[in-house]
C-alpha cells in the first residue's frame, strides 16, 4: 500500500506578485497541482514597485488566490499537510503579508511551517521538470539577481559569482525602455529581437579573459545608449543586446560547470523564460534544466517546490518566530 501523496502549499509576496501553489509530494515523487498569480497593476502608474501599496494588495488579494490554488488542484484547505512561505529576500511589508498568512495557516492547520529563501525557490522551479539532485550549479537570472551558485549537496549553496552591477533582467528592462520598447523588457526584447539583425549593433564582450565567474551589464546599457543615440533601429538593438547578454550568461556558466566539474545546470528566474538563451544553453554539452511554463518569474509553487525539497531532505520545520528579511544571502558554504 503506497502512502497517501502530502500536498504542500507555497506563498511568495516578495515584490509585487502575490503567488499561491500547491506541490503534491508523493511515491512518483513532485509535481505542480497549482500555480496561481495575481499580478499587481497598480504600480504601472508609478514606473516602478511602491512598497506600500504592493503590501496592502497582498493583505486584499491573498485570501482569493489561495482559495484560486485550492480550486485549480481540487483540494479543500484541510488536505493540506504543510506551508512554506517566503521570508526574504524582498519588500519587508509585502514579505510579512505572505509569511504571517503562511504561519497562521500552518498554525491553524497544525502542519509544518517552512520559511522559504526567494532564491532557493527560483532553484527548486526546475523541480517541476524533473527530480534535481545535487551536485549542480545553479544559474538564478532575473529582474533583482544574476547569481551563479555551486551546490555540492542538497541544501548547501556556495557563491560562484554575481553580477557587480546591474541584474540581467534590469538591463532587459532598461534597455526595453531605452529603445521605447515597453515593460516587462525581458518578452518586449525578446519580441522585438525576432525581427532585428544580431550583428547590427558591435557589443563588447563584458569582463572578457576574466579568471573569476563574474558578470557585468551595466556596459552593456551604456553601448546601447550611444547605439540607440546614433540611431540603431529598436529591433536591431533587441537582437544584438540578446545576443551579447546570452553569449555572457552561457560562456561564464560553461566555464564554472568546468571548473567545478558540474554536468547539471538549473536556470531559473525571469530571464529563464528567454527562448534565445534557453536554445543557447540547450546547444552546450551540459544538462540544463528549467522551470517549468509559469515558473520562470514569480510564483507560489516555486516555493510549494522548495517546501517539498526541504520536507525530502528531513529539514526541520522553522520556528513561527521567524521574521522577514529583505536582504538574505543564500550562500552558506
Ligand atoms: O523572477 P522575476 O519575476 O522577478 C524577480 O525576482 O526579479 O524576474 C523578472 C525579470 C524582469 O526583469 C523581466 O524583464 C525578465 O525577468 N524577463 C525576461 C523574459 N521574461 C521575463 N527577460 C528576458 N526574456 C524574457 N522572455
Ligand atoms: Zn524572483
Amino acid at each position: 500500500m503506497s502512502a497517501a501523496p502530502l500536498y504542500i502549499l507555497g506563498i511568495d509576496t516578495s515584490c509585487d506578485d502575490t503567488g499561491v501553489g500547491i506541490a503534491q509530494l508523493g511515491a512518483g515523487g513532485v509535481q505542480v497541482r497549482a500555480n496561481r498569480i495575481w499580478t499587481q497593476a497598480v504600480h504601472a502608474q508609478y514606473g516602478g514597485v511602491m512598497p506600500e501599496l504592493a503590501s496592502r494588495e497582498h493583505v486584499e488579494r491573498i485570501d482569493a488566490v489561495m482559495a484560486d490554488a485550492l480550486e485549480e488542484a481540487g483540494l479543500k484547505v484541510s488536505d493540506i499537510g504543510a506551508v512554506a512561505a517566503t521570508a526574504g529576500p524582498g519588500l519587508v511589508g509585502a514579505l510579512l503579508v505572505g509569511l504571517m498568512y503562511g504561519k497562521g495557516l500552518a498554525q491553524a492547520l497544525d502542519v509544518p511551517f517552512f520559511a522559504a529563501h526567494h532564491l532557493e525557490g527560483h532553484i527548486f522551479a526546475a523541480a517541476s521538470e524533473e527530480n534535481l539532485q545535487a551536485p549542480y550549479l545553479a544559474l538564478v537570472v532575473s529582474g533583482g539577481h544574476t547569481h551563479l551558485f555551486d551546490v555540492p549537496e542538497e541544501g548547501r549553496y556556495v557563491l560562484v559569482g554575481a553580477t557587480r552591477d546591474d541584474a540581467a533582467g534590469e538591463a532587459f528592462d532598461k534597455i526595453a525602455r531605452l529603445a521605447g520598447l515597453g515593460y516587462p523588457g525581458g518578452p518586449a526584447i525578446a519580441e522585438a529581437a525576432l525581427r532585428g539583425n544580431p550583428d547590427a549593433v558591435p557589443f563588447k564582450e563584458p569582463l572578457q579573459g576574466q579568471k573569476a565567474f563574474e558578470f557585468s551589464f551595466s556596459g552593456l546599457k551604456t553601448a546601447a545608449l550611444l547605439a540607440h543615440k546614433a540611431g540603431a533601429a529598436p529591433e536591431d538593438l533587441a537582437a544584438s543586446f540578446q545576443k551579447a547578454a546570452v553569449h555572457v550568461l552561457v560562456k561564464t556558466t560553461r566555464r564554472a560547470a568546468e571548473t567545478y566539474g558540474r554536468r547539471t545546470v538549473v536556470v531559473s528566474g525571469g530571464v529563464a523564460a528567454n527562448t534565445a538563451l534557453r536554445e543557447a544553453f540547450a546547444a552546450t554539452d551540459l544538462h540544463v534544466v528549467f522551470p517549468g511554463k509559469g515558473l520562470n518569474t514569480d510564483n507560489g509553487a516555486m516555493i510549494a517546490l522548495a517546501g517539498a525539497a526541504a520536507l525530502r531532505a528531513g529539514r526541520p520545520p522553522s520556528p513561527l518566530a521567524a521574521g522577514a528579511t529583505a536582504y538574505a544571502p543564500l550562500a552558506n558554504g
